[in-house]
């Protein structure tokens, strides 16, 4: 029976919610970025794509956040797993990243898309080290500010 709009049903969902997210991270602890990049790329829902991404950042806190690409039968609408990522270690409270590892089934190691880089360098200093791998072995380094030199940044908004 569908719920009519408006109506508000209380849950207290929170602690449970918190509890599996600090299980989950302290179950990851001890994996390094790779492997976490690899397991949460198996999460990667890309029925329209099959092109599964998996992506770690390490914040400042030491912590690593995870994220896989999250596709929309309304194709803009899909989310990378560098966005997922990102978007998981701001909610944990961190706004710094120090390390970053992208990894797909690519015969290349999977460059950032342009939008990525610039979220990339909105957290990560330019000598931010940045691994790019496939899922074959192959990984390949290189740091945000190779991904996007001449990035549009925060120092443009202020005004003349
Ligand atoms: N994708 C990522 O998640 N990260 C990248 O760095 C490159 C592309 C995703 C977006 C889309 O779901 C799929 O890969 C194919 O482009």
């Amino acid at each position: 029976m569908p719920v009519a709009f408006g109506k508000v049903i209380h849950q207290d969902l929170q602690p449970r919610a918190e509890s599996k997210i600090v299980a989950n991270r302290a179950r990851r602890r001890g994996m390094s970025m790779k492997d976490q990049a690899l397991a949460v790329r198996e999460m990667a829902y890309a029925p329209y794509s099959n092109f599964k991404v998996g992506a770690a950042v390490r914040a400042a806190d030491g912590e690593v956040y995870v994220g896989c690409n999250v596709e929309n039968a309304a194709y803009p609408e899909g989310t990378c797993a560098e966005a997922g990522a990102i978007a998981a270690m701001v909610a944990a409270g961190q706004t710094k990243l120090t390390e970053v590892y992208v990894v797909a089934d690519a015969p290349l190691p999977v460059s950032p898309c342009g939008g990525c880089r610039q979220k990339l360098s909105e957290f990560g200093q330019g000598d931010v080290v940045v691994t790019m791998a496939t899922l074959g072995g192959i990984e390949q380094k290189t740091t945000i500010a190779e991904l996007i030199p001449g990035v549009f940044s925060d120092e443009y908004l202020e005004k003349s």
